[in-house]
């Protein structure tokens, strides 16, 4: 008889039992395709509702791809091991989104093929844009638990490239945007919390909560500095105006205020929920989109 396939429903665990955790993960990525087409379908997205698509599910996949890379992170940080099982749905769903971007925007240049490729070819924002989406795709491509098997430590090599991929996500984000950059500041702000991590944790520092806090104070003075430099290159204005911007509350919060709250979390959950870190005991696990257990093992 022929052995029986199991389809990988996404909200079941791996021993094929269902899992509300990625149930909710699951719901929580499809919510807004969901209501992008809804507002699609009810005309409500606005004049253009294709570059409103085009905007919408570019911002999801850098949100989605974020939330992938805080995966690791934030198991350690709130000693919670089984969130690692959702880092390949989100991962997915990052791709899901870029991709649907790029048919979009197909869409948008009326199917004109040759037109896209031109236009891919010639404007550098467009060009970054792809070269992030072909990254993405061939780290989606190797998730498989098979493709994991079959490429062994080349796999870590591979999907550490989650982290290259975010930052040209991030580029397209900033080069695409006409004056105001208040919204890739802030995503970029928190690329630098997690990379901030990341560094952390290959330094062997400690993840306790006075350390969490000194990665949420300088990724915000990086996101303060980072907003200053863009204006200063981009438009010539003067650095201490930007910065200054920062402590004049009668307008926006700036984005590395943002970042602060967000990262003022990290210490807070630790605090709450970590436990003082055995340094480093079993498998680091890999970045990128796949569960530790599916992983192969370092030589
Ligand atoms: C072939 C690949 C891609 C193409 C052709 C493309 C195209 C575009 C276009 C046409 C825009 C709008 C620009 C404007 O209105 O002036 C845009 C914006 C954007 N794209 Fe892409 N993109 C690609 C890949 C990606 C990828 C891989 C990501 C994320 C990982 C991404 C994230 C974004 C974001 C965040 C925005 C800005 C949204 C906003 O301002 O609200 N794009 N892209």
């Amino acid at each position: 008889m022929p052995a029986r396939t199991t389809l990988p429903l996404p909200w079941l665990d791996r021993a094929g039992r269902l899992s509300a955790l990625k149930l909710l993960c699951f719901l929580l990525v499809l919510a807004p395709g969901l209501y992008l087409a809804q507002g699609y379908a009810r005309d409500a997205l606005g004049a253009k509702p294709v570059t409103a698509l085009i905007h919408a599910t570019g911002e999801w996949a850098v949100r989605l791809l974020l939330a992938t890379l805080a995966v690791s992170p934030l198991r350690r940080i709130a000693d919670w091991p089984r969130l690692i099982n959702l880092r390949r749905m989100l991962g997915l769903s990052a791709l899901a989104y870029a991709l649907a971007h790029l048919v979009l925007y197909v869409v948008d240049q009326n199917y004109d093929l040759a037109k896209v490729a031109s236009e891919i070819a010639l404007r550098i924002y467009l060009t970054v844009g792809f070269v992030a989406l072909a990254g993405l795709v061939a780290l989606g491509w190797t998730s498989t638990d098979g493709a994991i098997r079959r490429m062994g430590p080349a796999w870590h090599r591979l999907h550490r490239l989650s982290y290259p991929i975010a930052a040209l996500g991030l580029l397209h984000y900033f080069l695409q945007s006409k004056i105001d950059v208040t919204d890739p500041v802030f995503w970029t702000g928190l690329f630098v919390l997690l990379m901030g991590w990341r560094l952390m944790h290959r330094l062997s520092a400690p993840t306790r909560p006075w350390s969490l806090l000194l990665l949420a104070l300088g990724s915000a003075l990086l996101t303060a500095l980072l907003e200053a430099a863009w204006y200063g290159l981009k438009s010539g204005v003067p650095a201490g105006l930007v910065l200054g911007a920062n402590l004049d509350f009668s307008g926006p919060i700036r984005p590395a205020w943002w970042v602060l709250g967000v990262g003022l979390l990290l210490p807070l959950v630790n605090a709450l929920r970590g436990r003082p870190e055995a340094r480093r005991t079993g498998p680091r696990p890999a970045p990128g989109l796949v569960p530790a257990r599916a992983m192969p093992q370092k030589p």
